[in-house]
């Protein structure tokens, strides 16, 4: 295999959690043993707060902090780890799930006081479609939260994963006295804001031993012993190819903010988990050995500075070498393309590197070739399947209050939905606008973005959708008339292909009954 040593030295994860459950300090508390950063509060949050509407400036800065955040890389032990973040708000949903298409595994981070939320949910469920390798942080482990084990059956009930606890919780809140390594057999004992030295951890050979007793009182050291015979019981050992094959997930307890658990975490995921792996694309699978580069986009950012128009297009490197100033061919676009200066996300400099290898992440200065799942490639012909488009929930029309601005209101709105914060559809046949996202925050961004960055006004007017599906037939025929009995809903994407808006799902029902001739598809995948 070519490159192996720089192959074998990479992890690419993303952390995931829903808002408020620690992903940023989590992330932080990485960043302080990767030495990426110096001091705690130099990573400042990438989320747009549950409660943000319209706070402009706030975006703006908020996206400006994003680049810098959006991938963040440093060295732990000998291994280069590439940390993606995902934007917290819901309303952010669909670049998160594309990020999660560009790792190899991820960190979930749970709230030991709020258990599974929305978010958790929803997530998880991108993760078990791919099946990538999943470990759990059970954080705020200081706070008053649910008792362990119901924790660990919420978890695996609701998220469809069985659980494997790598460490166990003695108490939590006011009593919570530390964890127990069930790998190490060790006993951890907590402290809040610990340095994250050695010096609290005490070695026991066995559970009978008295100094548990001592550490940690009677009481807690009889229930301690009582419920890792329960677990050993359950559990035995963690089988890492069931952690690999995404069906089992390593547990791990701790409180982020005090820097309690953190190591022992991240200790575990450099052993186990994910190198590159191989990946599927519409011609056949493509491994990260392999002499010729390949990979794609899957985030597309704008310029900070509105005065360029230019972009940064995130590649993740699939498989091969990227070197700078090569040509690489633009698969959609059939053009061979180069770039001077490659952007890094080295944590420490932002820099322009010379070469990167597969699970790097590498930003592209993009004057407008790149949309979300374009391939790059040494001449092949293929594109990286399994990149999501989600159907959009909310629907509302464009009108250009400047005709003036015509021209670049087109152009703004196409460059905006290539960053893939939106989809544009056309009226089949006409040339209304309307615009579908996920969440109604984007809308304000959109317009905000239309004004500052292009000059273009405009308003928007809520349509009675309810959900896009994407329509394909056998039958030309039927198809036809189903467009021309359903004109008012029948609108076009961006690459030209049929979707049908729904009402509401009484109507979509109605319809999937009435044309068992047609196909209706709500998840489409950017390339089949
Ligand atoms: P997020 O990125 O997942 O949205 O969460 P973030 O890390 O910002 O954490 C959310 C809140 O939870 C923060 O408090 C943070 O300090 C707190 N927190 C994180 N880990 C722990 C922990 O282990 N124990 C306790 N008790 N709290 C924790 P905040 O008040 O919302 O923000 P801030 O003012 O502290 O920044």
């Amino acid at each position: 295999m070519k490159y192996e040593a720089e192959i074998n030295k990479r992890k690419t994860f993303a952390i995931i959690s829903h808002p408020d459950a620690g992903k940023t300090t989590l992330t932080e508390k990485f960043l302080l043993f990767g030495g990426a950063i110096q001091t705690a509060g130099a990573v400042k949050s990438n989320k747009i707060k549950k409660h943000a509407t319209s706070d402009f400036m706030e975006i703006e800065r908020q996206r400006g902090i994003s680049v810098a955040t959006s991938v963040m890389t440093f060295e732990y032990k000998d291994k280069l780890i590439n940390l993606l973040d995902t934007p917290g708000h819901k309303d952010f949903a669909e670049d998160t799930y594309r990020t999660l298409t560009a790792v190899d595994s991820v960190i979930l981070v749970v709230d030991s006081v709020n258990g599974v939320e929305e978010q958790t949910r929803k997530l998880m469920e991108v993760c078990r479609m791919r099946d990538t390798p999943v470990i759990v942080f059970i954080n705020k482990m200081d706070r008053d939260g649910k008792l362990p084990f119901d924790l660990l059956e919420e978890i695996e009930k609701e998220l469809s994963i069985q659980l494997h606890p790598m460490t166990w919780p003695i108490n939590n809140g006011k009593n919570f006295k530390g964890v127990y390594n069930l790998f190490d057999k060790n006993l951890l004992l907590f402290t809040a804001n610990t340095k994250a030295n050695d010096e609290d951890t005490v070695h026991i050979d066995n559970l009978n031993d008295p100094v548990l007793d001592q550490k940690v009182g009677d009481k807690d050291a009889a229930q301690l012993r009582e419920d890792v015979e329960l677990i050993d019981g359950v559990h035995g050992q963690l089988i890492t190819e069931d952690y690999l094959a995404g069906k089992t997930a390593p547990v791990f307890f701790g409180s982020a903010i005090n820097n309690f658990g953190v190591k022992e975490l991240l200790d575990t995921f450099i052993r186990i988990a994910p190198v590159p792996l191989c990946r599927e694309t519409s011609a056949r699978e493509v491994c990260p050995g392999e002499d010729k580069l390949s990979g794609f986009v899957f985030k597309i950012h704008a310029n900070l500075d509105p005065k360029h128009r230019d972009r940064i297009a995130f590649m993740r490197i699939c498989s091969g070498k990227f070197e700078r100033n090569t040509y690489y061919h633009h698969v959609r676009l059939d053009k061979d393309v180069r770039f001077s200066n490659p952007y890094s996300f080295l944590a420490r400099e932002k820099d322009i590197i010379n070469e990167a290898y597969p699970g790097d992440v590498v930003g592209l200065f993009d004057t407008g070739n790149f949309k979300i799942g374009d391939t790059l490639t040494e001449g092949e012909d293929f594109f990286f399947t399994g990149i999501p488009s989600f159907s959009p929930e909310i629907f509302k029309e464009v009108i250009n209050k400047d005709p003036m601005k015509t021209k670049q209101l087109e152009k703004g709105l196409l460059q905006l939905t290539d960053e893939g914060v939106a989809q544009l559809f056309t009226q089949h046949g006409g040339n209304r606008k309307i615009i579908g996202c996920v969440g109604d925050l984007q809308f304000e961004v959109i317009q905000y973005r239309l004004l500052h960055e292009y000059g273009a006004s405009v308003q928007f007017n809520s349509l009675a959708f309810y959900k896009a599906c994407w329509i394909t037939s056998d039958d030309k025929k039927k198809l036809e008339d189903f467009i021309r009995f359903k004109t008012a809903n029948v609108v076009v994407d961006k690459d030209g292909h049929l979707v049908y808006l729904a009402q509401s799902q009484w109507f979509l029902n109605t319809e999937i009954a009435n044309n068992p001739d047609i196909q209706f598809h709500f998840s489409s995948e950017i390339h089949k």
